[in-house]
């Protein structure tokens, strides 16, 4: 063989080479499962699932999840998709200590959601989201399941405390904040208990039926405002039925209404243990069934006797063995692993910003966070706190330097888990704190420098003290102070919203012996929820509801007392005169033989219903008083007439003055009245609040833009939004009863939507 047909050869064989190599790369690459790493791998992924990994990835891992979190969901290492950490709640970052097992993981208790939507205010909003997205962070949480925004429709609801308010323009409005602000740390939400979940009695069994137009104009706009405005990572499907049909499985809520609607494109999870049928769940638009481990009677009898003896669990088998039994469509399936996928890329855990913390052993959080914590409870709590009353100024304090504290509330005894303050409520939203951090109620006023007297003769002054002892307290201290005090929890309402006889006579006794020496005497609230007041009111010269204001209570009332906060807070939810006054009187919490509740009072809850009805309660909506007053004037209009064909903002202006001598915040309250409806509507609602802060003297303007939707009522015979043409009347109040300023606008033309 010549040199030149060696060449030749070697060439051909170096070309073999390489052609070959690149084949077998090629073909090395196409057998590689293509691993999760960004929203473009996610179609890749897809193919490369099997059906057993499907499965897995729509089942939650068990209870409690890692560390004592709340729950988890499944990993599938080989294609790079992590196990992400999803843990309560509302009013705190819960983990660990609360499950039987998990070393306690102490973080911050900040106030109830009740009283951040009494703040009205949401930069108080974000500073305690962001407070707790940090914390959320620290224990490497990827969703935190929060918030909750179920309107508060009975005052005896056990979860009152975690929601928001009895109206839904102001619970959308703090939830959409909430969410805004904890996502921008990069931990996820996830809007809950979706929906009509307004009682505890029998949550698991419990048919809510809702008129559609109460649905649409009350339970839901809260959620909808949430999901269009700050799209939250996923919404939690509640454990009752809505109108027949359980929340899990209810395809109308859960994809006609949430994504076809509104738009929601994130994930759907459970509620725990709340899925009865888990392919009627993931059938309905229900992604993930959480937690993942089995409790109680499943699966469904109807899911079928073959599949009932395949399974007994809503395990992953189950749902493989409804895939191949064509019970289960894989367009179902594939569409809640996709909605999976994108949940998981937003995560830290995917994201790889938790990998260098030992979340194992950690269970404090960093001082700094800690720290940080304790000081946004302290700056936030008081700006929540309404004051209910305040006869001939008494409060704040005026040389004041002896206090004589009162009540069982106020005892701190660690033996017994009394921290001398109820700083939250019970359940998923209870925080697992260090009592070396709760600053009780007498704590609190001591760091304010009052002296605190609480026994005398050396019993403690509770509920049942002798007149006698009552007379001493007096003579003996400036101001006397009483310290009342309700615990409620989630899974059970609560039993009446009464005081009790003792309670009552302690006051009485006090007011009687501290108006003899020519003193004051204080009523202190620490409840999640309105109590009756009207019977007792009269013997206080002041009341405030400190609401539960979090770990840093005490300091936090000190504060309002002493005057270094100037109060602002304003009720989120009506105080009524009794309860057999509230609108959901006689229907709640429902027939618990047949497990049905009628929400038969429709759309009039809270204020619509007491001001349409004319029923005056003992404290109205928006209501909550200040060390100093304030003036409305020059109320504006962008226009008298409003074109209902377009959908352009009307602007409304006025200015508010600080006529009192001390600087403080007012709340500026926007409602809306329609004169000419054809269709039934409370007298007023609202539509948009404002808070200000002014130095004494000092005037500001305060502009609302209000749209379409703000004078539309939901038309159930068309099933839409619909404002109708005529009178309307903008009525800006610092309550809802007390309204300062009103103006009229036409609404003109068509509603053509
Ligand atoms: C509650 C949810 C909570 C979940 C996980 C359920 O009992 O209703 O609000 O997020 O438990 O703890």
């Amino acid at each position: 063989m010549g040199k030149g047909n060696i060449k030749v050869l070697i060439t051909i064989l170096i070309c073999w080479l390489i052609l070959e190599n690149a084949t077998r790369t090629k073909a090395f690459i196409n057998t590689q499962p293509m691993k999760l790493t960004d929203e473009a791998s996610i179609e890749n992924v897809m193919k490369s699932l099997t059906i057993d990994e499907k499965v897995q990835l729509v089942i939650g891992a068990g209870y409690p999840g890692p560390n004592g979190v709340a729950g988890s969901t499944r990993s599938i290492p080989r294609l790079g998709i992590p196990s992400i950490i999803l843990s309560d709640g509302p009013a705190g970052v819960r983990i660990g200590g609360l499950f039987a097992g998990a070393p306690p993981r102490i973080a911050t208790a900040f106030p109830i959601p009740s009283l951040l939507s009494a703040t009205w205010d949401v930069k108080q909003m974000q500073k305690m989201a962001k407070a707790m997205g940090m914390e959320a962070r620290e224990y490497g949480v990827d969703v935190l399941l929060a918030p909750g925004e179920n309107i508060q429709r009975d005052p005896l609801g056990g979860r009152n405390f975690e929601y928001y308010s009895e109206d839904p323009f102001l619970t959308g409005s703090m939830a959409t904040e909430f969410i805004r602000t904890v996502q921008e740390t990069g931990v996820g939400t996830s809007i809950k208990h979706y929906a009509a979940n307004n009682q505890e009695t029998n949550r698991t069994k419990i048919n809510a039926v809702v008129p559609k137009r109460a649905l649409r104009e009350i339970y839901l706009p809260a959620f909808e405002m949430a999901v269009k405005q700050a799209k939250p990572w996923t919404v939690m499907s509640a454990y009752n039925a809505v109108n027949g049909v359980f929340a899990t499985q209810n395809r109308t809520i859960l994809t006609d209404i949430l994504r076809d609607e509104w738009g929601f494109n994130g994930l759907v999870m459970s509620d725990w243990w709340a899925v009865k049928n888990p392919v009627a769940a993931l059938e309905a638009g229900n992604d993930l069934i959480m937690p993942g481990d089995y409790r109680g009677p499943l699966p469904m009898p109807e899911l079928g006797k073959e599949l009932y003896t395949k399974a007994s669990a809503p395990s992953p088998e189950l749902l493989k063995a409804a895939i191949q039994d064509g019970i289960l469509s894989k367009e179902a399936l594939d569409s809640s692993v996709r909605n999976m996928l994108k949940l998981i890329i937003k995560t830290p855990t995917f994201k790889g910003e938790y990998k260098n913390v030992d979340y194992q052993t950690k269970t404090a959080l960093s001082k700094k966070t800690a720290k940080e914590g304790a000081r946004v409870n302290r700056e936030v709590a008081p700006e929540g706190m309404v004051l209910l009353k305040n006869e001939k100024k008494s409060l704040p304090f005026k040389g004041v330097k002896k206090i004589g504290v009162a009540g069982e509330n106020a005892v701190v005894d660690l033996a017994q888990s009394k921290l001398g303050i109820i700083i939250g409520g019970g359940g998923s939203a209870k925080v697992n704190v260090d009592p070396k951090n709760v600053v009780s109620l007498v704590q609190g006023l001591k760091n304010a420098d009052y002296a605190v007297v609480d026994s005398v003769n050396g019993k403690k002054v509770i509920e049942g003290l002798s007149k006698n002892d009552a007379v001493n307290l007096a003579k003996n201290t400036d101001i006397g102070l009483v310290f009342i005090g309700r615990q409620s929890t989630e899974g059970a309402d609560r039993p009446d919203m009464s005081m009790k006889p003792e309670e009552i006579q302690l006051i009485k006794d006090l007011s009687e012996a501290y108006h003899a020496e020519g003193k004051k005497l204080v009523v202190v609230l620490n409840i999640g929820a309105p109590i009756e007041v009207a019977n007792w009111s009269d013997y206080a010269d002041s009341i405030l509801l400190a609401w539960q204001p979090g770990q840093e209570g005490g300091n936090a009332i000190a504060d309002v007392l002493s005057g270094k906060v100037n109060p602002s807070g304003k009720l989120p939810v009506t105080f009524p005169v009794k309860y057999s006054d509230v609108p959901s009187y006689g229907n709640f919490p429902g027939d618990t033989i047949n497990n049905v509740v009628h929400y038969t009072e429709g759309i009039y809850v809270g204020y619509r219903f007491y001001d349409t009805k004319k029923i005056n309660p003992a404290y109205p909506f928006g209501h909550g008083l200040s060390y100093t007053d304030f003036a409305f004037s020059n109320l504006k209009l962008s226009s008298a007439k409003y074109l209902l064909s377009k959908n352009e903002p009307l602007s409304i202006s006025m200015d508010v003055t600080n006529i009192g001598p001390v600087a403080g915040k007012e709340v500026v309250q926007l409602y809306i009245h329609d004169q000419n409806s054809k269709l039934d509507r409370p007298f007023k609602e609202l539509k948009g609040f404002k808070k200000i802060f002014l130095k004494p003297g000092q005037t500001k303007k305060v502009t609302f833009t209000i749209d379409k939707r703000a004078l539309s009522a939901f038309d159930d015979k068309l099933n839409k939004w619909i404002a109708e043409p005529g009178k309307f009347t903008v009525l800006i109040g610092s309550s809802s009863q007390d309204i300062k300023q009103e103006a009229e606008f036409m609404g003109v033309g068509k509603d053509v939507n």
